[in-house]
């Protein structure tokens, strides 16, 4: 087994695509300490400056201080504390949908609800975009059902797949990510929902990049959007925390309470996490300013780069790739950056396709507009 550990390292290092955990810290304003250098950060997904909150902070310490380190158990022994209610009710009532369940973080609860969904009906047919995240992918391998992809946004083909293979199945589940992880680019929500209705299937998707960013008080691009969908989102990005939740009817949180083996053996989150938790959901509504200057940010750093005769594909979010095509050219982009003092994350594929290598930009609340101007004068002064 070890030699094989090894070749599989191997085989990763002569492809230049070995991964090293680096540790670095946040501070505010957008910024980061690693490696002992202080860096302009556009690589962390806090996109309203939340993570470095006095209030998350406070409260995660708070609930520690009253109710320990750890819930003891899972959610069905003795792990539901009334502080997992409360945080749930305040979901609920933040996304607009009848109830919600709280997960471990956003990959475990993709991983978890999509093979719990699919085995509800005897032959499930998975609809899933090509682009989704990587827990999507996990989460429909595990669900053992037989999972259609569809090209990245194309509803048309989403359209074709469900009249070619969504009638022999005895349910359907169309899933799809609200915004990109890497393209910052968004799902034609309107047309998805008109698609399920028509066809009769579940719209799942994943608000892990909208929470907090989008949609009214920052509840998510599906607020916008009335439906039958199940939205799950992270607490680990926008909400500056940790964790996840499903936003769903009452009808599906009982279900996935008996059935959804994720949360039915893992124990329940803790404390200190139902904390901050609580206090972003308190403050996310309020932040329209910062959604505000976020939006205009990605505006101006889509124009100045675009101007510079960068491909931007079709961002329109704090998420912003920096598209290079081969795999060396987004490593010397991201290292350029880097001499310049800004933290930027080259992405390769396996992560994204062949020869879309990219820097990934992602913008915060807490960037200045100087801040957009020193990226993009850095990016101006590369040599290709
Ligand atoms: C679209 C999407 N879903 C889920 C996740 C996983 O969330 P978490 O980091 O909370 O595990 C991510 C995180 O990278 C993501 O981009």
């Amino acid at each position: 087994m070890l030699d094989h550990i090894r070749q599989s390292l191997d085989t990763v290092a002569a492809k230049h695509r070995t991964r090293v955990l680096r540790p670095a810290h946040l501070l505010p304003g957008g910024r980061l300490v690693r490696d002992g250098r202080e860096l302009l950060d556009f690589a962390s997904n806090d996109y309203l400056g939340l993570a470095l909150h006095p209030l998350l902070a406070e409260r995660s310490c708070h609930y520690a201080r009253e109710y320990g380190a750890g819930a003891g158990a899972s959610r069905l022994i003795t792990g539901t504390m009334p502080q997992h209610e409360a945080v749930e009710a305040k979901v609920a009532a933040f996304k607009g949908s009848e109830a919600a369940l709280l997960f471990a973080s956003g990959w475990q609860a993709n991983a978890a609800l999509i093979p719990a969904l699919a085995k509800a009906a005897p032959a499930t047919a998975i609809f899933a975009d090509e682009l989704v995240h990587n827990s999507i992918h996990a989460g429909c391998r595990a669900a053992r059902a037989t999972t259609h992809f569809f090209r990245h946004n194309d509803c048309d083909h989403l359209a074709q797949l469900l009249a070619e293979h969504g009638g022999t199945a005895d349910a359907r589940l169309i899933v799809t990510e609200s915004v990109f992880s890497m393209d910052g680019d968004r799902a034609d929500l309107t047309r998805l929902n008109a698609l399920a209705a028509t066809h009769d299937a579940l719209l799942y998707v994943d608000e892990a990049h909208a929470t907090g960013v989008f949609g009214p008080r920052g509840a998510g691009l599906s607020a916008e959007h009335p439906g039958n969908a199940l939205v799950m989102g992270t607490f680990s990005k926008a909400l500056g925390g940790f964790g996840a939740y499903l936003a769903c009817p009452a009808l599906v949180r009982d279900y996935m309470v008996n059935m959804c083996a994720g949360l039915i053996f893992s124990t329940a989150p803790p404390p200190a996490v139902l904390g901050a938790m609580d206090a972003a959901l308190e403050l996310v509504p309020q932040m329209d300013a910062q959604r505000a200057h976020l939006a205009a940010l990605g505006e101006r750093l889509r124009q100045g780069l675009a101007a510079l005769g960068f491909d931007t594909l079709a961002s329109s979010t704090q998420i912003v790739p920096l598209v290079l095509g081969p795999e060396q050219a987004a490593l010397a982009m991201g290292e350029h950056l880097l001499a310049a003092g800004l933290a930027a994350l080259p992405i390769r594929p396996p992560t994204v396709p062949n020869g879309t290598s990219r820097v990934r930009i992602a913008l915060r609340a807490t960037h200045s507009a100087d801040d957009v101007e020193r990226l993009l004068e850095a990016v101006g002064s590369w040599q290709r």
